[in-house]
């Protein structure tokens, strides 16, 4: 293991930042602090830096208790979203700043700086000033930066956000590659669930303060522990269901078998039943079958490799809505169109109930 947190809680004032966190971080992993703007990710990367101070709880690393040592001495290599490169500094002195703070010899220093900017393939910018090169470039020079004392760690706040899609999606593959073939440990914050998913070994979902989920991209896909974690990962509808027993609920008139129950069972509990666009079926038999409901197609949506459907249904004069998507073969066989009423299988290994 590589680190340790024990307890940790944050207040501003009245409000609690980052609330009593328990997280052990594995050593050479790439794990990502994921949540909504405000649910207490920079405080939390801050706290570890040393960059901010913790109310309470512990920061063990090896035994040592980081918590109340200071930022210069926990060797960490930080990157944050604004690439606050030196701007009058070229990119060779940008990188080797943090050497000389540091006093390594200058043939040291020297090679050392070959090595980073080699790394991040910008060899041939080491004589430019930040101004001249792209935010991707930039990026990948704070990158360098922070990788050339070595450090035990890389803390990365938000790297990516201020870039563009294409470079950004660009670099995000870049910056695993680096992390990988060094085998770093590496905290990374990002609000971005496509960044997390793509780019880390484990997932910290949180929200408000506190950890809600912590798992591999596809478990918190696959299986959010809350209703929070599956609205916030990915698209997933929503339903008003009522509980039967028998691992069923009552979504209008039918009696819908749901596989995966976040409550205890007990009848005539209003709860959410929760099903991702891409696992609902259209079902084409005529025999009735279970979980099947019958739906009105209100609209639908080209998105070049799939065509995304708005699905409604109505019981008891209260409607619901929802979203499949099928790909665009299927939709050409189907030959579907806005108005249309068709049957859909619910698969009750993809259903998932929630409370309300
Ligand atoms: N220095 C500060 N003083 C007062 N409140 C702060 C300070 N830093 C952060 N906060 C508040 O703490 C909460 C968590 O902030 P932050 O950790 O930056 O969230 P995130 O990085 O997830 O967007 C927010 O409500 C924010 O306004
Ligand atoms: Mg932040």
């Amino acid at each position: 293991m590589f680190l340790n947190l024990q307890n940790i809680t944050k207040r501003f004032g009245d409000l609690v930042a980052v609330d009593s966190v328990d997280l052990n971080i594995v050593e050479g992993e790439l794990i990502c602090f994921l949540g909504p703007s405000g649910c207490g990710k920079t405080t939390l990367l801050r706290m570890i830096a040393g960059l901010e101070t913790l109310d309470s709880g512990d920061i063990l690393q090896n035994g040592e208790n980081l918590a109340k040592m200071p930022e210069r001495d926990r060797n960490f290599g930080m990157v944050f979203q604004s690439y606050s490169l030196f701007p009058n500094m070229t990119i060779g002195k940008n990188v080797a700043y943090g050497l000389e703070c540091r006093k390594w010899e200058r043939h040291q220093i020297d090679s050392r700086v070959d090595e980073m900017l080699a790394l991040v393939n910008l060899e041939d910018q080491v004589g430019k000033i930040p101004s001249q090169l792209s935010g991707g470039q930039q990026q990948r020079v704070a990158l360098a930066r922070a990788l050339a004392p070595k450090p035990l760690a890389m803390l990365l706040d938000e790297p990516l956000s201020a870039l563009d899609a294409k470079v950004r999606s660009a670099l995000r593959l870049e910056i695993r590659k680096l992390q990988q073939g060094l085998g770093i440990t590496t905290i990374m914050v990002t609000h971005d669930q496509e960044e997390a998913l793509t780019m880390a070994d484990r997932v910290v979902v949180m929200n408000e303060g506190a950890i809600v989920q912590v798992g591999s991209p596809f478990e918190i896909y696959d299986d959010p522990s809350t209703s929070f974690v599956a609205d916030f990962i990915g698209t997933m509808n929503f339903l008003a269901v009522t509980t039967l027993d028998d691992g069923a609920v009552r979504l209008g008139g039918a009696a819908i078998k749901c596989g995966k129950w976040s409550i205890g069972t007990g009848l005539d509990k209003a709860a959410r039943l929760a099903v991702r666009p891409e696992d609902i079926r259209i079902y084409i038999g005529s025999t009735p079958l279970q979980n099947v409901i019958e739906v009105e197609i209100d609209w639908i949506e080209f998105l070049g490799s799939i065509y995304r459907l708005n699905l409604t249904f109505e019981f008891d004069g209260k409607k619901q809505g929802l979203k499949s998507e099928l790909s665009s073969t299927l939709m050409r066989e189907l030959r579907l169109s806005v108005g249309d009423y068709i049957s859909i299988l619910l698969p009750e290994e993809h259903l998932w109930v929630y409370s309300q």
